[in-house]
């Protein structure tokens, strides 16, 4: 059976390969400050969707330095860990440990995904909230060895179309999430992906062939940059 592919899948994304992944960092951070300005300029605030994960924290943590009007930014989140709002491993908690704890963003323009309401009502209220805003300035998203992106992961019967849903069997843990819809991730002006270390290779291959992945289907015809160090690209050549 031949595996299904979006043909030209990644056509619309300008590809940065970049030597390491300090330099993804870098380069990160200098999209998001650029998406910012512009944002601003035009309209006057910014709406910035983050990825969860290991992978941004260095981006966030350079963010503080960037001159910016920090009181106009609206910060979402792609996804959220069903864990304590105190846990390190929850994306809320990663994001404001590395940047929104110093910098003057005001309270009420972060939305943290009420993960404490339980999954399904936490979507629901996120959903209401997210359909207020978009379309989004930017959305950030990592990538997972298996292709995933925010808590889309291959194989889950997700309604991925949607705004926001409930994940209760994550293969990533924790099992239980909350994720953006690729509906929702979709709804953006452009889109920043960020993935590095060898052991994303296959995940970029297999998106670069056009599989159907999570990150595929989320991204495809989407305009936005994708910025991969040497090692998450491997023998992929990049012809663009
Ligand atoms: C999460 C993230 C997830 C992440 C990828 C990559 O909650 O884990 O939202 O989608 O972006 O799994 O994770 P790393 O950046 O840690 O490799």
């Amino acid at each position: 059976m031949t595996t299904p592919v979006i043909p030209d899948a990644t056509e619309s994304l300008v590809w940065e390969v970049l030597p390491a992944a300090a330099d993804v960092t870098h380069a990160a951070a200098a999209v998001i400050e650029h998406s910012a300005r512009e944002a601003l300029a035009l309209r006057g605030n910014f709406r910035i969707v983050l990825a969860g994960g290991r992978t941004p924290i260095d981006v966030y943590r350079l963010l503080p330095a960037i001159e910016t009007e920090w009181t106009k930014w609206e910060i979402f989140f792609g996804d959220e860990r069903c864990l304590p709002a105190t846990d390190p491993e929850r994306n809320s908690r990663m994001v404001f440990d590395a940047w929104l704890a110093g910098v003057p963003v005001p309270p009420h323009r972060i939305h943290v995904i009420p993960v404490e309401l339980g999954p399904d009502s936490a979507a629901t209220r996120y959903a209401e909230l997210i359909a207020r805003y978009t379309p989004f300035d930017l959305v950030v998203l990592g990538v997972g060895e298996d292709g995933h992106t925010a808590s889309l992961f291959p194989g889950l019967a997700l309604n991925e179309a949607g705004w926001c849903l409930a994940v209760f069997d994550a293969p990533k843990p924790p099992a239980t999430r909350v994720s953006l819809g690729a509906g929702a991730l979709r709804a953006t002006r452009d889109v920043l992906v960020i993935a590095v270390g060898a052991s994303k290779q296959s995940a970029i291959h297999d998106w670069r062939a056009g599989r159907v992945l999570p990150i595929t289907r989320v991204t495809a015809g989407l305009q936005g940059r994708v910025l991969v160090d040497a090692a998450a690209m491997g023998e992929c050549a990049v012809s663009r």
